[in-house]
């Protein structure tokens, strides 16, 4: 079966890469030759507005799956007219948007922080009224890596907000004193089978996914609670895929901040933490095949490399991370960046002290 990746970054490259083993040959519809899947399968080349590259890449492949949400919807119904496209528009639509996440959550019984669509500064004002300070203020769509947003804490932040994001339409949310950030993973087949991993315990660094732990250490009504709005939301949207929630812990239970209709970076410890990687699982799922187990192989652990390949991640010797028991280094082969994910080494271990003194460990040849 041949399965079309909308995208040629580092997920659609490691998609690409567990499809291999299982007969699943993907191709990824890439913007440039240098992008990461290229390097590792099939790929066409092209943009959201060419149409004849579009109708070439359907034309290569039996169904078509994404690797970012925020493919334009013209480019994926020309698509969805030509082969079938998994998880659907209206998934893909729902997490591309905050508001219409946020509104799913609220409508599933999902909590979220008090949220508010806002189209002007005038908006802005009217809603912050009734939200208070602090607040965070996002565009609606678009952004990553905690681009496109601004944390308003004083009245004084309030006046210029909603232009400095460039006027686009956005969405003004309670801050949330959150005690941890966890996510939640799971998958939902063709036939509506549903896996979920255990959860996972996520560190950022200036809006940036900087490490993730797994299994997190929580109650078992946290995780079920988890588990439930996962369920939840699989459902509503009729889902087929890998689908990431992403969660506060807060006193007394759980918010949902946003979903990704998608692999996801919190879950890439996946791929030597537990018996199914999530990109194995997504390829099942798409393919209509049965899912994998999603049990845990111990207590693994993640951390992004950001910007360059540090010469630890590479070298030989005792500087090496490679030298950590259990240590296992994902590199992109992306140019170096300011702040770009170019690989990730993850670790696993028999117990979560084991887990983190290797964590720890890796951490600090990485000078990261
Ligand atoms: N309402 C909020 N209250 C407190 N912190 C927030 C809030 N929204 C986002 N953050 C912080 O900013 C990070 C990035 O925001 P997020 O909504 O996940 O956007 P994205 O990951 O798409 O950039 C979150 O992981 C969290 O650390
Ligand atoms: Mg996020």
């Amino acid at each position: 079966m041949r399965i079309g990746l909308c995208g040629g970054g580092q997920l659609a490259q490691m998609l690409s890469l567990a499809g291999h083993p299982l007969g699943l040959r993907c191709v990824a519809y890439a913007q440039d030759a240098g992008d990461p899947a290229c390097a590792v399968g099939a790929f066409e080349l092209g943009g959201w507005d060419d149409d004849d590259a579009l109708d070439r890449f359907a034309a290569r492949v039996d169904l078509v799956t994404f690797e970012f949400e925020n493919v334009p919807r013209r480019a994926v119904e020309r698509l969805a007219a030509r082969v079938p496209v998994r998880p659907s528009i209206e998934a893909l639509d729902t997490a591309a948007d905050r508001v219409s996440e946020k509104s799913l959550f609220r409508r599933l019984g999902i909590g979220t922080a008090p949220f508010e669509a806002v189209d002007s500064q005038a908006d802005l004002v009217r809603a912050l009224a009734s939200i208070g300070l602090p607040a965070v203020l996002k565009t609606r769509r678009m952004g990553y890596d905690g681009k496109g947003q601004k944390v308003l804490r004083a009245p004084g932040d309030v006046s210029s907000a909603f232009a400095e994001l460039g006027g686009h339409p956005c969405i003004l949310e309670g801050f949330v004193p959150f005690r941890r950030e966890l996510s939640v993973v799971g998958v939902r087949g063709l036939n509506g089978e549903v896996a979920v991993y255990p959860l996972f315990e996520n560190r950022h660094r200036d809006g940036v996914l900087r490490v993730s732990t797994s299994p997190a250490l929580c109650s078992p009504s946290l995780e079920a609670e988890a588990h439930r709005a996962m369920r939840a939301v699989l459902e509503a949207l009729d889902y087929v895929g890998v689908l990431a929630v992403e969660l506060f812990e807060i006193e007394g239970g759980l918010l949902a901040n946003e979903m990704a209709p998608r692999v996801h970076n919190s879950a890439h410890l996946t791929s030597e933490g537990h018996e199914t990687s999530q990109f194995e699982n997504h390829l099942r799922a798409v393919a209509g095949w049965p899912l994998g187990s999603t049990r845990p192989l111990g207590h693994a652990g993640m951390v992004n490399l950001l910007g360059a390949v540090p010469d630890a991640a590479t070298g030989s010797g005792a500087g090496s991370v490679l030298a950590v028991e259990g240590a296992h280094v994902h590199l992109y082969g992306k140019a170096p960046r300011p702040g770009r994910k170019v690989g990730h080494v993850t670790v696993r271990a028999a117990d979560a002290a084991a887990r983190d003194a290797a964590l720890a460990r890796v951490v600090a040849l990485l000078g990261a």
